[in-house]
């Protein structure tokens, strides 16, 4: 058990019941906090580095102490319990009124995800021992004989239960998601294999769709059923690290590698909300308030901050302007529109209408001499630099990185690999950042 900082005063959870207007931190932990859990009624559920689970009511923690090692899941299972998993491969029940616990072992590697039936029956978990458990809840605090899912060909990241608790789905290091039958625990299908490590996954509202994530970045939402692509949210951030959805379904949280959490609205997949969370650092851990308008994260810091929607905004903070929509039919794309699309509409509007962005406008782009939009904060590197934007400068930017052909911006390093990448979206960008040419 790390050593543990006093408790300070500021614990200000709770506000979260009426209406979490109020910035929050959940701050006493001795080390990063790997997983949050956010209840109706107010409390809290956080899981740490530092052994322990904290329980916070009232604005104040209980640390349920019993993990031998790291915790890296924990969950409601209501009627006064929650669960949580474990680098010492155990699963853990505590009885929230008494702090006391009962371990279920079993797993042979690192406990990273649970996951509850919709009936609160059966309890599901990931492990990096390449399987599933399944534990069935005896109500008492206890759970009857596991049952231990194998097939996947590496490290279980993640578990999810579909909405009916007959089937499940599981995300893995062998970059595949796999279907499995809750009842008998036999393995139905795979639903896709993306290639890279799937790292976290989300269901919508009556399995309406199926979000994930994964190593190389990649953010997608598919059809559960078909696993055709509804949405692909791939931004050059990587890894994805957690996702979450609200008890309403209707928003969908991405946190990444690189400390960015991206809201999109899954009515239509716009993006809602795009912002840097202001530890910096991975974004190990989302979740939302039950009302939706408040959303925790926590990382590489020993203190998991929940924001209210709504004040997402000032230096750290990057709004997205949420009338756009990512939801087009790739095939009437072109590569160019889809560059642009995928890697960087979330940061800049193609003509200048206003909507706020992270970077400036890029409309009339050609032709333009660097860091010359009135009204944008530009950094100095970028002010200062005396180029002129063209065809060749803009290839440079991403064919070097802007990291290195402007030391210093404030676009974060990205750089597109592919020449031809880089000339169809110049090509698009030709047109599009054209007010004469991109209007009919
Ligand atoms: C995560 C946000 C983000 C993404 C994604 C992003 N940019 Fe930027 N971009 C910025 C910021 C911020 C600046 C201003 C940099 C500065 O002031 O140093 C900027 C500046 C620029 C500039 C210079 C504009 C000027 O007025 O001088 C160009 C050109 C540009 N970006 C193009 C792109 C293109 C093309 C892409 C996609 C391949 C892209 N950006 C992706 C944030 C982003």
């Amino acid at each position: 058990m790390g050593a543990r900082p006093a408790i300070a005063a500021a614990l200000l959870l709770a506000a979260l019941p009426a209406r979490a207007a109020e910035y929050a931190a959940l701050q006493g932990h001795g080390g990063p906090v790997r997983a949050i859990a956010l209840n109706g009624d107010g409390t809290a559920l956080t899981a740490s580095f530092d052994y322990s689970v904290g329980y916070w009511r009232d604005g104040a923690p209980t640390w349920l102490e019993g993990h031998r090692a790291a915790v890296n899941a924990v969950i409601w299972l209501g009627a006064g319990r929650a669960a949580s998993g474990g680098d010492d491969f155990d699963v853990r029940i505590w009885d929230l009124a008494t702090g006391d616990s009962t371990a279920l072992p079993g797993h042979e590697g690192k406990v990273v995800a649970l996951a509850l039936a919709p009936d609160g029956g059966l309890l599901a978990s990931a492990s990096w021992d390449g399987t599933l458990g399944l534990w069935p809840l005896d109500g008492q605090g206890g759970a009857g004989p596991p049952r231990f899912l194998d097939g996947h060909q590496g490290a279980v990241n993640d578990v999810a239960f579909s909405a009916d608790g007959a089937r499940l789905f599981s995300a893995a290091a062998d970059g595949t998601i796999r279907e499995w039958d809750a009842a008998t625990g036999a393995e139905l299908r795979t639903v896709i294999a993306h290639g890279f490590g799937v790292n976290t996954l989300e269901l919508g509202p009556g399995d309406a769709w199926l979000a994930y994530g994964a190593v190389d970045g990649g953010t997608r939402v598919i059809d559960p059923e078909t696993g055709a692509e509804i949405g692909d949210f791939t931004l050059d951030r990587r890894p994805i690290l957690a996702m979450a959805v609200p008890p309403a379904g209707d928003m969908l949280a991405v946190g990444d590698g690189e400390g960015y959490i991206m809201v999109l609205d899954t009515d239509d997949w716009s993006l809602a909300r795009d912002f840097r969370a202001a530890t910096r650092g991975p974004v190990w851990a989302l979740a939302w308030a039950a009302a939706g308008d408040a959303i925790a994260a926590a990382g590489i810091s020993d203190t998991a901050y929940l924001w209210p929607l709504d004040g997402l905004s000032g230096a750290d903070a990057v709004l997205g302007a949420g009338e756009r929509s990512f939801l087009r039919d790739p095939a009437t794309m072109t590569n160019g529109e889809r560059q642009f699309a995928r890697k960087c509409s979330v940061c800049h509007t193609l003509t200048g209408d206003g909507a706020r962005r992270a970077g400036p406008t890029l409309e009339n782009l050609f032709g333009r001499p660097a860091g010359s939009v009135p009204g944008y904060s530009y950094s100095p590197a970028l002010r200062d630099i005396g180029i002129t934007w063209t065809d060749e400068t803009i290839d440079a930017l991403f064919d070097e990185g802007p990291d290195h052909y402007v030391p210093g911006t404030k676009m974060p390093m990205q750089r597109i690999a592919g020449a031809q990448d880089r000339a169809d979206l110049i090509e698009y960008l030709r047109t599009a950042t054209d007010p004469e040419r991109s209007r009919p």
